[in-house]
């Protein structure tokens, strides 16, 4: 248990949740570890032909004591040739084979070891990506994108270390270990006995390691985020950073979130190269001792010469693999911080979606009952208490200063956040008894601000669920959105790739493309926040004419900015601090209102 931290699982849980992802691909593992069995007996039985080498020496009737010798003089008799020809030939042909057979081990533990981190990364990172895009905003709302990047790219490959080069270090280390140990006990089990003194001092010392590591690594991680962070923000916000002086400003906030990461990099780095020799030096004095007591007189009348050779060297192997799995420590912990974090958002409950209603045709009628809203963390209500009543087809428009609440009631509609209090209606029934999909389907949004994917103008204007649209159908909504003429001057019309956020188009290009988007799908309630802002009067008063035509049998709302938006509209909302403060059309408001003629006299503008 890692203490300090609200983290309630145990090392042992969230390894075993990582490893159910690398058992997916038994077969893999299954030859990896394969490969490494016999890489470790490869191994082994390298140290057991030294053996089968000397006590040739020592005539026939030593030969016969290794498992190498064995083996040969049953699959190939010596009849009457000496020791010492037999073994000229045996033991290089012996030692060629083995390596042969350890190297082909080892390929194939590797190789299959990497099948199988390669593919727990693809299947982390995407798991990773689906629990993202289907997390609640709320949740979402509290990293930046960067930060969420750096979980995508960085945590995910930490994961893979601990899912997979380590276990094959694991396995090929572990398995050797044993075998070399194994192999000991056979030979004298007595001497052997002496290497398990240390095992407590080892034991120790990995577990201090071990939680120096972790807290390292989780401190890697989120630097990894501030870095990732930083720059993102500062190449988004490239045109602000230069205008206002900011360069050197940002550079200094880039230099320390990677000097952090540098700094705490090196700690682990320290405590990595610390470990090892200590360790080393653990596993010396363990050989030192070894060596007194089988040297020991009485020990040494046990032991032909090449059974003494075969242990010492046994013992003297154990050494690399030793020091390769304290080594490994660090990944692992790398891993297991990486796999905390990455589990948390898996353990994301999706947007809640609990209604199973399905409205058969939708009017649109929309109502909403003494809605509250509070962000997370902000200390007042976005929204309070906010009742009123639209009927199908009517257009609304939402007015107030910046700041009342205005965006944040049309993504309340969208059921981005949910009320903290009080409920929104579709047609009389409880939007959250409706199946979310089929909610979302009967809504058509452009966003304050828009988004525009790297794709063809076309793909962009038939998103998602519309991408089956006919091209004379997204060619008409273009056209209602005024879209159509800038389109066709594109280099390839419709099917003109626009780079990353809309490069390439004018803001006012941009909303026009997200307003075609928005009427192609044909929604019963379409929410446009701020959609006319960017455009000048000329293209304004198409669009308006547009959308007189198309919201025929659909509620609008409009966020408006505008004096002929509002003009033309059903009914005004007038917001004021979070606050619905007067319903009614332009004329009754201007009339009653004080705060909406302000805005009036200001042209509705405030910003
Ligand atoms: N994600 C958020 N987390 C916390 N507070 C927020 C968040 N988004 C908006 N707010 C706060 O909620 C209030 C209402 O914001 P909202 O975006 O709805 O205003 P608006 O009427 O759309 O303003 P504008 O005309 O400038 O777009 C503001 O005080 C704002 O600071
Ligand atoms: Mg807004």
């Amino acid at each position: 248990m890692s203490k300090g931290t609200q983290h309630v699982t145990t090392d042992t849980q969230l390894y075993g949740r990582l490893l159910t992802y690398a058992f997916h691909y038994k077969w893999s593992l299954i030859l990896s570890f394969l490969g490494f069995v016999v890489y470790s007996l490869g191994n082994v039985l390298l140290a057991d032909l030294t053996q089968f080498l000397l006590d040739s020496l020592g005539g026939q009737q030593m030969m016969s004591l290794g498992f190498v010798a064995q083996a040969s003089q049953w699959i190939w008799p010596p009849g009457d040739k000496s020791a010492t020809d037999y073994a000229r030939i045996a033991v290089p042909v012996a030692a060629v084979v083995l390596s042969l057979g350890r190297a082909l081990g080892f390929f194939a533990g590797s190789y299959f070891m990497n099948k199988v981190a390669r593919s727990v990364v693809h299947t982390v990172r995407t798991e990773l990506f689906g629990a993202l895009v289907r997390a609640p905003k709320v949740h979402l709302d509290q990293f930046s994108t960067g930060e969420l990047l750096s979980k995508v790219t960085f945590n995910v490959e930490q994961v893979s270390g601990a899912a997979s080069d380590a276990l094959k270090t694991l396995l090929r280390e572990g398995l050797t270990i044993v075998a070399l140990v194994s192999y000991m006990l056979y030979l004298n089990w007595e001497l052997t006995a002496v290497f398990f003194v240390v095992a407590p001092a080892i034991g120790l010392v990995v577990h201090v390691v071990g939680k120096h590591f972790r807290r390292y690594s989780r401190r890697i991680q989120d630097s990894m985020g501030s870095v990732t962070e930083v720059t993102a923000e500062s190449l988004a916000g490239l045109d602000d950073v230069r205008i206002y002086g900011a360069t050197s400003q940002v550079s200094e906030r880039f230099e320390s979130a990677s000097g952090f990461n540098k700094q705490q990099s090196l700690k682990l780095a320290f405590v990595q190269a610390a470990s090892t020799p200590i360790m080393q030096t653990l596993l010396a004095l363990a050989l030192g001792a070894l060596f007194w007591f089988a040297l020991d007189p009485d020990v040494l009348a046990e032991f032909s010469a090449g059974s003494l050779v075969a242990f010492i060297t046994a013992a003297a192997q154990l050494g690399k693999p030793i020091r390769t799995l304290s080594s490994i420590q660090s990944i692992i912990q790398r891993g297991l911080a990486a796999a905390e974090d990455i589990f948390v958002q898996l353990d994301t409950p999706p947007e809640i979606d609990q209604g199973e209603a399905k409205l058969q045709v939708v009017k649109g009628k929309v109502e909403f009952n003494c809605v509250d809203f509070k962000y997370p963390g902000a200390q007042a209500n976005a929204i309070s208490n906010i009742s009123f009543s639209i009927e199908p087809g009517q257009t609304v428009a939402v007015v107030g200063r910046s700041g009342s609440g205005k965006s944040t009631l049309v993504k309340l509609l969208a059921r981005f956040y949910l009320p903290t209090s009080g409920d929104i209606l579709l047609d009389g029934e409880n939007v959250q008894n409706i199946g979310l999909e089929h909610y979302r389907d009967q809504l058509a949004f452009v966003p304050q601000n828009i988004t525009i994917f790297s794709d063809s103008v076309a793909a962009n204007i038939a998103l998602g669920g519309m991408s089956g649209s006919a091209r004379t159908a997204i060619e008409q909504a273009a056209e209602q959105a005024q879209a159509a003429k800038f389109i066709q001057d594109l280099d390839s019309g419709y099917d003109t790739l626009i780079g990353d956020q809309g490069l390439g188009l004018s803001g006012g290009q941009q909303q026009r493309i997200a307003i075609a988007r928005a009427l192609l799908k044909q929604a019963p309630v379409l929410i446009l926040d701020e959609a006319t802002s960017a455009l000048d009067t000329e293209s304004e008063a198409l669009i308006q004419s547009a959308l007189d035509a198309t919201r025929e049998g659909r509620t609008t709302f409009v966020v408006a900015h505008r004096l002929s938006t509002i003009e033309s509209a059903d009914s005004v909302l007038l917001m004021d601090d979070g606050k619905v403060v007067a319903q009614g059309s332009h004329k009754q408001l201007l009339e009653t209102e004080p705060l909406y003629r302000s805005l009036h006299q200001q042209g509705f503008v405030d910003e």
